[in-house]
């Protein structure tokens, strides 16, 4: 069974080809250019993903020495998202499969993210404990089968990557915040300064923006005139802010172990590229006996590997979905969500 994925829901675009469980090729083209204008700009976004998505897809098959038709199942990310960024992936990949007389799957983004490190598993024992970390979204989830997800909890303001990028920008540490705060952290020295970690009534829940603001006022309260912190400074500031966001991130993930059963633990998500977090997590699985389930690098930030895989799932699932009548959607919402826990 081969089944090709796209994904364009935000500055990557990335077509993959897996054959069973197995990622035959992941390719991604990231728009740098958004650098520019300090955000993504969603207009050029979606036109870089028209130039970028038909070569893509041609390498792709070439990379795994396959035609388009021998390829079983077309699977594209239908959201959440920048909605003509979708539009252009999804469009194209129902397109290119009704005229072949292919299956078409639409996917779900986040829950690419959450059933990522399933890539390249045979069995998986459930119920997962699965903590997505990304970009725009932060959500504590009880994954009891592919189509059976509880929302245990999520982020209350910022999601964990936004506080990331945000921190980066503001320290003036550089872009993508994520890895420019990992990279700083390693030099930083413990104890120096630290930051708050958020204590909420809601114990599944998780809040940046507080730790966002301490570091703000820190900067303003040190640094005049927009003068920005030295290297030194800058790498105790990150390891600081590292060490709060990773312990928000892991404190609601500790209370679901305490309060429930589970036989995996699961990160993912872009953030879940980061080495310390990654750490937490496997310390944590060791600990209570759990079997761990995290993304390669490669397939933690945005890919169209986790859009096959989620394809992959839902159609040994038996799900059938009429895609026909289906429409990309910009903001989170799922078919699989089962009441709150
Ligand atoms: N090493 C790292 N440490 C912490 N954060 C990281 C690291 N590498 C990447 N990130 C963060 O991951 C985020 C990008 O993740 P991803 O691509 O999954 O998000 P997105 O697709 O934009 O959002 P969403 O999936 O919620 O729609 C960015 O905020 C980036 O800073
Ligand atoms: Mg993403």
């Amino acid at each position: 069974m081969y089944i090709l994925g796209i994904e364009t829901s935000c500055d990557e675009t990335s077509v993959a080809i897996i054959e069973n469980n197995r990622v035959l090729v992941n390719l991604v083209s990231s728009q740098m250019f958004h650098k520019l204008y300090g955000g993504v700009v969603p207009e050029l976004s979606s036109r870089a993903h028209l130039e970028q998505l038909f070569p893509l897809i041609r390498e792709s098959l070439k990379t795994a020495g396959l035609q388009i038709e021998d390829i079983d199942i077309i699977a594209a990310t239908a959201g959440p998202g920048l909605i003509g960024a979708l539009m252009v992936g999804y469009n194209s990949g129902k397109t290119i499969a009704h005229s072949l007389g292919k299956q078409f799957f639409p996917v779900n983004h986040i829950e690419g993210h959450m059933f990522s490190g399933f890539i390249g598993r045979e069995n998986i024992s459930y119920p997962v404990l699965n903590l997505t970390v990304s970009g725009g979204h932060t959500i504590l989830s009880v994954l009891n089968s592919p189509t059976s997800i509880n929302i245990l909890g999520s982020t209350l303001d910022d999601a964990a990557g936004e506080a990331f990028d945000k921190v980066a920008k503001l320290t003036g540490m550089g872009y993508p915040g994520g890895p420019a705060i990992q990279n700083y952290a390693s030099k930083g020295n413990e104890g120096k300064i630290s930051f708050p970690v958020a204590s909420l009534k809601s114990k599944y829940d998780f809040s940046f923006s507080g730790l966002k603001t301490a570091v703000l006022r820190y900067i303003q309260a040190n640094y005049k005139n927009g003068e920005l912190p030295g290297e030194d400074e800058k790498s105790d500031i990150a390891l600081a802010f590292q060490n709060s966001a990773i312990n928000s991130l892991i404190n609601p993930v500790k209370f679901a172990l305490k309060n429930h059963k589970f036989r995996s633990l699961s990160l993912n998500g872009g953030v879940a590229a980061n080495k310390k977090l990654r750490e937490s997590f496997k310390n944590i699985a060791e600990k209570n006996s759990l079997e761990l389930l995290i993304p390669d690098f490669e397939y933690c930030g945005d890919n169209a590997a986790m859009i096959a895989i989620r394809a992959k799932l839902l159609n040994d699932s038996g799900v059938k979905i009429n895609y026909l009548k289906y429409e990309p959607f910009p903001s989170f919402r799922s078919e699989f969500l089962e009441n709150n826990m």
